[in-house]
């Protein structure tokens, strides 16, 4: 099951599991652009109220659901003037994903065997005033996946985390965007994952780096603001 299968990673992701000989269920809220006998397209907005009651049912008619990868995601620009995107962003980047474990994980469980892989970004590590939302919806997905991963490994369910930099889909809105892949070699990623199943792959790694330093350099500029307004207070 790929969530988030219409356009991006995702796509370029199903295209690929497809020629592997997969069978493929898609979600995402557009028609489905793949044609093959292999896979399925569903309909869905992952922050409707009927989300989990349809994932429910699709895992119901499936079976089994031996892979999930999340691939579901938006990231909107900060306008002050207009506040309403903010929640929307969380919905979608980190309950819709909270949702689909509720609803997949708890089949992988009853099967005692499954693979879960959400796609988050290393803007989990950045304070941005540019997207205060998308970092945080990140930061909170990154969490909730590594803690998951621990939490269902006994139960023989696997729980992997993507951080990746750039990538060349319509979601890259950064008028700078060093070191960015493209959605096939995203896709390879995900695919190798699959093999060793990690708690946490960061791609490329030089840029993990590089963003972990950004990082901490949005920390400095958080206790300095404390300092100073501790000052003026
Ligand atoms: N591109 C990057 O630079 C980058 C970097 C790091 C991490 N990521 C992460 O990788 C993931 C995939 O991103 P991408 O670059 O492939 O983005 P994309 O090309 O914009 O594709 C996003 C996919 O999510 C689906 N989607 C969005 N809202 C949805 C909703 N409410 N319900 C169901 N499906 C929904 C879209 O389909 P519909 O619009 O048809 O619903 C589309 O298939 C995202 O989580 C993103 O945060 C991307």
């Amino acid at each position: 099951m790929i969530v988030g299968t219409s356009d991006g990673i995702g796509l370029a992701l199903t295209r690929r599991l497809l020629a592997d000989g997969w069978r493929v269920v898609g979600v995402s809220r557009s028609p489905g652009r793949i044609e093959h006998a292999g896979y399925q397209h569903v309909q869905c907005d992952v922050a409707s109220d009927g989300y989990v009651d349809r994932l429910t049912g699709i895992c119901a008619d499936l079976g089994v659901v031996d892979l999930c990868v999340y691939c579901a995601g938006i990231g909107e620009g900060f306008d002050p003037e207009d506040l309403t995107a903010e929640g929307r962003v969380f919905a979608v980047n980190l309950a819709g994903a909270v949702s689909t474990v509720q609803v997949v994980g708890a089949s992988m469980v009853a099967q005692g065997v499954g693979h879960f892989v959400g796609l988050s970004s290393m803007a989990d590590r950045l304070v941005s005033g540019a997207s205060p939302s998308y970092s945080a919806s990140k930061a909170g997905l990154s969490s909730y996946l590594r803690s998951l991963a621990f939490a269902l490994r006994p139960a023989g369910v696997y729980v992997t985390n993507i951080r990746f930099g750039f990538v060349d889909t319509k979601m890259a809105k950064s008028p700078i965007k060093p070191m960015m892949i493209s959605a096939d070699q995203a896709a390879g990623v995900v695919l190798r994952c699959l093999k060793r199943r990690p708690i946490q792959v960061s791609y490329p790694k030089r840029m993990a780096w590089l963003v972990a330093m950004f990082g901490w350099l949005g920390t400095l500029r958080v206790l300095f603001g404390r300092v100073s307004f501790g000052r003026a207070s």
